[in-house]
């Protein structure tokens, strides 16, 4: 039993549970979902450790993470803020938005707050234009929309992130 086995044993043999024993392959996206949920990335012990449960090389799965843009393969915050600052949102403050909410944090656009719990990244659109300021949450389970948001709420929810990680510690 390799260590993410080890960590992760019950939910490994649940995901693992759900395809056929000669199709174990196929479980490699839910497998880099909880590979990544703790520190929000993949390590390479993790590519490793994956590929031999699945039996494939560690090569396959890193091109997993390569092409979909829901797997990282660097630390990169536990929660990654991306804010859609395309035309319709920008027109409805969505670039004013996104500057106070970095400047509140310490932050560049792109870049990850010094406690690496969070990651801001402007992206183009979620499919909710008249909600903007909106961003959507990549916190390795779960994908969030926030919609007509403000600065002072984003940070409130940052505070609340920040209190809960605080508490597991
Ligand atoms: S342009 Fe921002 S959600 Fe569509």
């Amino acid at each position: 039993m390799n260590a993410l086995q080890t960590k992760y044993a019950k939910d490994i043999k649940a995901i693992l549970a759900k395809y056929p024993e000669d199709e174990k392959r196929s479980a490699v996206m839910p497998l880099l979902y909880v590979a990544q949920r703790e520190g929000g990335y993949v390590s390479r012990q993790d590519l490793a450790d994956i590929a031999e449960i699945i039996e494939v090389t560690p090569t396959e799965v890193a091109s997993i993470v390569g092409f979909y843009t829901l797997y990282h393969d660097k630390p990169e915050g536990q929660y990654r803020v991306q804010v859609c600052n395309d035309l319709p949102c920008a027109m409805r403050g969505a670039d004013a938005f996104l500057q106070g909410v970095c400047e509140n944090l310490g932050i560049e656009v792109g870049e990850t707050t010094k406690d690496g719990l969070v990651r801001v990244e402007a992206v183009m659109c979620l499919a909710a234009c008249d909600k903007a300021p909106m961003f959507q949450v990549q916190d390795c389970e779960n994908i969030t929309y926030y919609e007509e948001q403000t600065v002072d709420s984003t940070i409130k929810l940052v505070e609340k992130w920040r209190k809960a990680g605080a508490k597991k510690k």
